[in-house]
């Protein structure tokens, strides 16, 4: 086993995933202004540092991915916010890429950048304690996108990335994200994200990428927010099973998912019938952002002194989602 299959193994084993806190200033103030409170880096860190020295760290959350403001800061007790994750037995993580820009010659889609200076900045990052990445490539959903060529360079950038981050000795999170955004069904979604995903790994495989030493972020197969056609969680996890089998080589040691607009609860039941249906070797499990964070901020939006209460919201979403990775979530156990 190598070093970088044992850190994706602790991350995403024995029903442990990934709590996603990555977002970057813009996409955090509006979650803070959402819930009226102001954004700034002490309240960022509050908020966080709340999260990060909650119970549920132990056992439920194997990673944390950071933002480059989160991973130089000093908690509140004195430790790096670095050392206080690891404190728990969760890995430092971070996010890497610097964001979505227009992609020339297609009108409305978007590459990944952060390539330049990549490796000086990785460097970094490990010094201050991270072991695993992220990089999110982003994709349309419609008649016509994604593009072949929004397919063909963020895959690429993902390959280059995955191959930099190996080459300093941490794990890349590998997340094509095609959005919820839309009217199509979910076979189109199905064979969009089949797609996108075989043209990933053709890339990761050019790119000599070690793939036993890397966690695939998809999302999961569901029809576009505005389709009138609903499906059942069961047909959501058959589908979702079904393309990651045909898309994913199976030296891929696990899959964790993002939660890409769906609610704390679908995501928790979609992964958990996903899990209870799973007749592959992968690990599936989360990487969320929303579907862990969003209750637990919304109660500390309200007394901001109160941690206890935040953490115990907290905590409750993260052994949900827990459950959910070992398929044992049930409604019951949701509302006891
Ligand atoms: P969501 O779970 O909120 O989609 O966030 C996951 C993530 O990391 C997106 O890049």
């Amino acid at each position: 086993m190598t070093e970088l299959n044992q850190i994706a193994l602790k991350i995403i084993s024995k029903g442990k995933g990934i709590l996603a806190a990555d977002e970057s200033n813009g996409t955090m103030t509006k979650r803070l202004e959402s819930v009226n409170l102001t954004s700034n880096p002490e309240n960022r860190q509050f908020f966080r540092e709340t999260l990060f020295s909650s119970e549920c760290m132990k056992d439920c959350i194997g990673g944390v991915i950071l933002y480059d403001e989160t991973i130089n800061q000093t908690s509140s007790f004195g430790k790096s916010i670095p050392e206080l994750i690891s404190s728990s037995g969760a890995i430092p993580g971070i996010k890497v890429d610097t964001g979505a820009k227009k992609l020339a010659n297609s009108a409305e889609e978007n590459i990944t950048e952060g390539l330049d200076g990549l490796r000086d900045r990785l460097k970094k990052y490990y010094e201050l304690g991270a072991r695993f990445t992220k990089w999110r490539g982003v994709y349309k959903i419609s008649k016509i996108y994604p593009s072949k060529l929004a397919i063909h360079t963020n895959a690429h950038a993902l390959a280059r990335y995955a191959a930099l981050v190996q080459e300093n000795k941490m794990v890349p999170i590998i997340e094509p994200e095609l959005l919820m955004d839309g009217d199509h069904s979910a076979d189109f979604c199905f064979n969009r994200t089949s797609e996108v995903l075989k043209k990933c790994f053709e890339e990761l495989i050019i790119h000599q990428i070690d793939l036993t030493g890397i966690i695939l972020k998809p999302n999961m197969i569901l029809p576009g927010n505005k389709s009138k056609n609903s499906i059942s969680i069961e047909e959501i996890s058959k589908k979702t099973i079904e393309c990651l089998k045909n898309s994913v080589p199976q030296e891929v040691p696990g899959i964790a998912f993002l939660s890409g607009g769906q609610s704390e609860i679908e995501a928790t039941e979609n992964l958990n019938m996903i899990n209870k249906n799973n007749d592959t070797n992968f690990i599936m499990t989360y990487s969320y952002g929303r579907a862990l964070q969003q209750s637990a901020l919304k109660i500390w939006s309200k007394n901001t002194q109160d941690k206890d209460l935040t953490q115990k919201t907290f905590n409750h979403r993260a052994r949900m989602c827990s459950l959910a990775a070992q398929g044992k979530w049930s409604n019951e156990l949701e509302n006891k």
